[in-house]
């Protein structure tokens, strides 16, 4: 059934399938204010060696301040322009704004009930939000000194040209493009090569994948399968929550998947 299923899903036009992701993200969205639960992120969580410094009210969060915290580890976003595509419900956004001191923050994704929420979040910070493609952005070329992507790439249909084309053109040049996501090793291995083509260097590629398991256990997402809706097949709860039985879980499990992070530098000269 699992592989009839891949087999249908690979003939469907990649354009379908993004606009089956808005439907389900936007539906994602209508879920969480339904529910009343102000959720701010929508990643997998990180848990490493150190427990990080949070501010009042987002201890709930942890994990999920601490992946981006990962992510942005060495990278110095002060004073700078930044751009986060994909920004889901503004998690991120909220993080860059109160746990550094941007010049400026802006937060785009493909699904407008997001950017909804994301406007309502009320952020101290003046961060603006625009529902937009990630392979067809809508703002100015060399505007940003850095750009946030985390795990949004999986469900872009023409990531290694058209999204990289982007990075690229919207980056000042000297700038730095963060990235984080959970792929097969040969999806990182095109994803980069087609980005160095373009004149971005890699300054560091690190693999995650243990602490991002240990998240998952300490977040106890197991524990929400006794809120399964009764129409929803377990194994589909599974892994839409991302529990240890799902499949994502034990492709990291059993090193088929890899939760990497990565950051690149846009050459001087481009
Ligand atoms: C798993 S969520 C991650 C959100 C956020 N980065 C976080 O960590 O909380 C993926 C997000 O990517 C967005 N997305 C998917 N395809 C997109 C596209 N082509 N352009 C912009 N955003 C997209 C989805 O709407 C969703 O909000």
């Amino acid at each position: 059934m699992g592989k009839l299923l891949n087999i249908i899903a690979s003939m469907v036009p990649s354009s379908v399938k993004k606009k089956v992701r808005k439907v389900l993200y936007n539906k994602l969205a209508d879920v969480t204010v339904k529910i009343g639960k102000n959720h701010r992120f929508i990643n997998l969580g990180f848990a490493g060696p150190e427990k990080m410094a949070l501010q009042e009210g987002d201890v709930a969060d942890r994990y999920h301040i601490q992946l981006y915290h990962e992510l942005l580890r060495g990278v110095d976003v002060d004073n700078k322009d930044v751009l986060e595509i994909g920004c889901g419900f503004g998690g991120g956004c909220y993080y860059l704004s109160n746990y550094h001191k941007p010049a400026s923050v802006i937060g785009i994704d493909l699904s407008n009930r997001n950017i909804e929420l994301c406007k309502k979040l009320n952020l101290a910070f003046k961060v603006k939000f625009y529902e937009m493609d990630a392979e067809n952005i809508k703002l100015e070329s060399e505007k940003f000194d850095v750009i946030v992507n985390l795990e949004s790439s999986n469900s872009y249909p023409a990531r290694d040209t058209k999204f990289c084309s982007e990075v690229v053109r919207l980056l000042k040049p000297g700038g730095y493009f963060v990235y984080g996501d959970l792929f097969p090793e040969a999806k990182f291995k095109s994803f980069v090569s087609s980005l160095t083509a373009k004149g971005m260097v890699k300054l560091s590629e690190r693999e995650i994948t243990n602490g991002v398991m240990s998240a998952r256990k300490l977040m106890d997402v197991d524990s929400s399968i006794a809120n399964k809706p009764f129409w929803i097949p377990s194994s589909m709860f599974h892994d839409f929550m991302v529990t240890t039985k799902s499949n994502a879980y034990k492709g990291m499990a059993d090193g088929g998947l890899h939760y990497k992070l990565f950051l690149f530098k846009k050459s001087a000269e481009l």
